[in-house]
């Protein structure tokens, strides 16, 4: 039984009115309420320039929840008593003065004090340290922030350096939403509490590993930002190296942040670095062009709306990395991930090797080797591909490949699987650091990436272009295919 009471808080949301926080934030804000996480003295204060009362931005609010969430999910009164909980304070970040007015709606509240920065991370710096200077922080404070920290490993020290001027690192909570993922911590599960896996995760019974993070969806009206950013930095620095390590990761000691932490940071620094030489075995970069989506057409990512003629960001990346440690030494980790392709699909393929000593038909030596398939999403679940006998009396001893299947939804007859940041501004709540990303994993992920982008940069390397609704430049499967091998969709 959950004990509310310990989690009363009051949550400070700056940029309250912008895309994250009337889409992601407050829709999530008001499950908590629906499923009863809110202490009841838990209060809520949204911050944002727009010269509003508390009444109109309630309303306002109000709305964006009935917009975002499921019909029924939705309940009037709940929805109403989660309302009540917001005051609104008009505000200009870069006034020192106006800190003032946060300290005296504080005066009335109590509980710890969560500041969630829904702002550009330029500001980061300067809302710390209005805070700390009017006094409406203190050691206890816990302070949310989201990507992108930085565009590269400088420009993230700068930020996490401001930020660690005011709090200290274990009152940080970076956010990776794909931490807050149900299926992405079933994986710590999955690896940790099944010994069937433990002794079968690493080199001797691994040939290689698949992570797939696709998109249909193409800049959906955020040309300006995505263009500075591109594939590398907007997916794969973060959720795609996150899930990497929590699939390469060694145990850790217990469930702790810092033990679990820990570990993640050893497989980023065992990265094998991808030098210019290997650029065209290790890396494809694309860009999607006119094309199908949904049975639509769409436009290339050049024609769509705010686009720059020329520009050669990538909107897809597959790459092959390689971990060089004992367990994962000889098995290739291929990652890919894009916008525009065929479907919404994120997934995790362990390939295990064969058997040692093969004695069925060798016609079907092809079929004998297991994989586990994690579906993170949709449809999330597991699948385990084993080889069995077929049926019947003229088959023999003839193989056949089927899974052992585990679909969340079907087993567990679970409703309803939570939005990640639910679970992530439960955990804040909660004071739970554990699924946020600490400063030390941000900086060895872009000091990996950041030599990518380089040779990219050195090359003037153009990205090789794919058709919308396609999975990506035949270049990503030329890369595994020299390897002998094939993306799971085309085997
Ligand atoms: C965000 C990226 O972090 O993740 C977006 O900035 C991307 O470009 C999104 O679309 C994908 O998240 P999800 O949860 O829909 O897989």
């Amino acid at each position: 039984m959950v004990d509310k009471s310990e989690n009363r808080c009051d949550l400070m949301m700056f940029g309250a009115l912008g895309d994250l926080a009337q889409r992601k934030l407050f829709p999530a804000l008001y499950q908590l309420e629906r499923v009863g996480l809110l202490a009841r003295d838990t209060r809520i204060l949204a911050l944002a320039r727009d010269p509003q009362d508390t009444a109109s931005v309630r309303r306002q609010l109000g709305e964006r929840i009935r917009h975002y969430v499921k019909r029924e999910e939705l309940e009037t009164d709940i929805l109403d008593r989660f309302l009540d909980r917001i005051d609104y304070l008009s505000f200009d970040f870069s006034d020192s003065q106006g800190y003032q007015r946060l300290n005296d709606w504080r005066a009335n509240g109590g509980g710890a004090l969560i500041v969630y920065m829904a702002t550009p991370p330029s500001i980061y710096g300067m809302i710390a340290r209005h805070l700390r200077d009017q006094g409406c922080c203190n050691e206890q404070t816990r302070v949310v922030v989201e990507k992108p920290i930085g565009h590269d490993l400088d420009s993230s020290r700068v930020i996490n350096d401001q930020l660690a001027e005011v709090f200290n690192e274990n009152q940080l909570f970076r956010i990776d939403h794909y931490l807050g993922k149900e299926t992405v911590q079933n994986l710590i599960a999955l690896r940790f509490a099944n010994n069937l896996f433990a002794t079968q995760w690493n080199q001797n019974h691994i040939s290689h590993v698949e992570i797939t993070v696709a998109e249909s969806v193409g800049i959906e009206g955020r040309w300006g930002y995505f263009d500075k950013a591109g594939q590398m930095r907007d997916m794969v620095q973060n959720h795609l190296l996150q899930l990497l390590c929590l699939i390469a990761m060694d145990p850790p000691s217990d469930l702790s942040a810092d033990s679990i932490r820990d570990e993640k940071v050893k497989v980023l620094k065992a990265l094998r670095p991808i030098t210019s030489d290997m650029m065209e075995t290790h890396l494809v970069r694309g860009q999607y062009t006119a094309g199908t989506s949904n049975g639509k057409p769409v436009p290339g990512y050049l024609e769509e709306d705010d686009a720059t003629k020329g520009s050669t960001t990538e909107t897809f990346v597959a790459l092959k990395a390689e971990i060089h440690n004992w367990r994962w030494s000889g098995v290739p980790f291929y990652i890919r991930t894009g916008k525009r392709l065929p479907e919404k699909l994120s997934q995790i393929i362990i390939h295990f090797k064969p058997a040692p000593h093969y004695i069925f038909d060798p016609d079907q030596k092809h079929l004998a080797n297991n994989k586990l398939i994690i579906r993170l999403q949709p449809d999330e679940g597991m699948e385990l591909q084993i080889l069995t006998k077929d049926q019947g009396l003229d088959k023999g001893m003839r193989l056949r490949q089927g899974p052992l299947e585990l679909t969340f939804s079907e087993t567990f007859n679970a409703s309803r699987i939570p939005d990640a940041y639910e679970r992530l501004l439960w955990e804040v709540m909660k004071g739970n650091q554990y699924l946020f990303v600490r400063r030390d994993e941000v900086e060895y992920a872009w000091r990996w990436v950041d030599q990518v982008m380089s040779h990219w940069q050195d090359h003037a390397a153009h990205p090789k272009r794919y058709a919308a609704g396609t999975w990506g430049p035949v270049a990503s499967i030329a890369m595994i295919t020299r390897d002998g091998r094939s993306w799971y969709e085309d085997a």
